[in-house]
């Protein structure tokens, strides 16, 4: 059996350990012989790579560990390149979700100002990443999670349209496992689903059992009443924060918007803006959660290993949820076709709608890529929604791309959730200031 060589980009992300524990888990259904780490900070990545490094000796010794910040060393002989970069690290994350908040407007990762912002330092940061790829080696494969993923995907798309990049994001699969715990299942494997959007901005039209049989029904009617909140005695293993409990609760306020469908929750963002900013606090918003959270854990746990000289008793642990990332690289190396919601260029799967939107839907995945599953004519709700949204992520990459003043302008006063021109205006000029260090000067 082929043995597989990996990089990951964003070495020192909080979900690299993790990731690592999710790959030596899985070494019988995904062999590798090397994992190198690439970074373009080095000191942050040492924390992560110390600690993985005395992992993997004590896990699996045969496989060759690097860590570096030199592109070529990272990005030669690998099959797999898997991304997770946040350019501006969490100190930026925080001010796209502040500098909207002063505005009275709903500060979010991906989602509407703070989106586009991360978007407009994203972009450059992962075409670079694909172009390491394409320089040292040609035929790897991209899986990218770095976000904002719908921006990021238009950008791939349209400034690299020949590039083996898969985006994808885990939020549906977050969700599912969700709804299949709802109603007795213990695995969202259990479940095939369609499902049609943009990314962070979707609705399941079709859930059934691998019978056939038809689990919107009985997935609907606890929808309806608690979202995709869990009674307490069920545990996730993700997004388990007060803040991410009260984003399942919403999903019930979503849903009631289109009983026909079941939404992704990031949707609460466009349609409950003002009950986000009532109770968002300003002061301290989800990125400051997790720097005291995920990223004070993640470092000091492997500082606690690396001080050590062993990771035999590691509070860090296994991301099982992240095993769709070897799915896909399972489908691309075995041309197994298995199903999974990726996000691809439409060009028809959504019938009515433009043919050059970056979407979200399920795909056959083998060697060659994903297929994506025709999902028909949408309604014209979704339809409405999706345009606007769409013309937004395709303005963003448009102001990258000729660096203009304007379009960013144009997309800020398009996105639903800014309230009108004027703000947008206010929020822009606001946010060039923030981001001097990283966006392209505007014209
Ligand atoms: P993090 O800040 O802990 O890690 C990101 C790492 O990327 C940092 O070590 C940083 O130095 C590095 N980096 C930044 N710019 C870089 C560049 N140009 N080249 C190389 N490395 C660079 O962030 P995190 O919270 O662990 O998240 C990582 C990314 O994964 C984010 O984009 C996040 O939004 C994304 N994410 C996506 C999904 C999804 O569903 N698609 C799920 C979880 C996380
Ligand atoms: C979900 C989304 C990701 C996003 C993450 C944020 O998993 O799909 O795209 O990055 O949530 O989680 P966090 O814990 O960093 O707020
Ligand atoms: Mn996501």
């Amino acid at each position: 059996m082929k043995k597989f060589s990996i990089v990951i980009a964003g070495g020192g992300s909080t979900f690299t350990p993790g990731i690592v524990l999710m790959l030596l888990d899985n070494l019988d259904k995904f062999p590798i012989r090397q994992i190198k780490f690439y970074d373009n900070l080095e000191e942050r990545q040492n924390h992560v790579a110390s600690a993985c490094e005395i992992l993997l000796k004590e896990r699996a010794p045969e496989i060759n560990f690097v860590a570096t910040t030199d592109p070529e060393a990272a990005f030669t002989d690998v099959d797999f390149v898997m991304a997770h970069i946040r350019v501006g690290l969490y100190a930026m994350r925080e001010k796209d979700e502040k500098i909207p908040l002063k505005y009275g407007v709903v500060g979010q990762e991906t989602c509407g100002p703070g989106g586009i912002a991360y978007g407009m330092r994203s972009i450059g940061g992962v075409l670079e990443l694909v172009d390491y790829m394409e320089q040292y080696s040609p035929d790897a494969w991209m899986l990218n999670y770095s976000n904002p993923a719908a921006i990021v995907a238009e950008a791939t798309r349209k400034l690299r349209p020949t590039s083996k990049i898969i985006n994808i994001c885990d939020m549906p699969v977050g969700i599912e496992e969700r709804m299949a715990h709802s109603i007795g299942l213990s695995s969202r494997k259990e479940m095939v689903v369609r499902y049609y959007g943009l990314n962070h901005f979707g609705w399941w039209t079709d859930i059934r059992d691998k019978e056939g049989n038809d689990l919107m029904p009985q997935i609907k009617a606890h929808v309806k009443d608690h979202g995709y909140s869990l009674p307490e005695e069920i545990e996730e293993s993700q997004h388990t924060d007060a803040s991410w409990m009260h984003t399942f609760a919403k999903a019930k306020d979503v849903y009631a918007l289109d009983p026909d469908t079941l939404p992704n929750t990031y949707l609460k963002y466009y349609f409950y803006p003002q009950d986000e900013v009532a109770h968002a606090n300003p002061e301290f918003t989800r990125a400051n959660e997790v720097m005291a959270g995920r990223e004070q854990h993640v470092f000091s746990e492997c500082d606690r290993i690396a001080e050590a000289g062993t990771a035999e008793e590691t509070s860090l642990e296994v991301d099982e949820h992240a095993s769709y990332i070897v799915d896909l690289a399972r489908a691309i190396a075995y041309n197994t076709h298995e199903r999974m919601l990726l996000i691809v260029p439409n060009e028809g799967a959504i019938v009515n709608f433009d043919e050059t939107a970056m979407v979200e839907v399920p795909c056959v995945v083998g060697s060659n890529g994903p297929e994506p599953l025709t999902q028909g004519k949408i309604p014209r709700f979704q339809k409405g929604l999706m345009e606007q949204q769409v013309a937004v992520e395709k303005l963003v990459v448009e102001a990258w791309e000729e660096k203009s003043y304007q379009k960013l302008y144009q997309a800020l006063s398009l996105s639903r959730i800014v309230p009108n021109a004027r703000i947008a205006k206010e929020l822009l000029d606001d946010l060039i200031e923030a981001n001097k260090d990283f966006w392209p000067e505007l014209k």
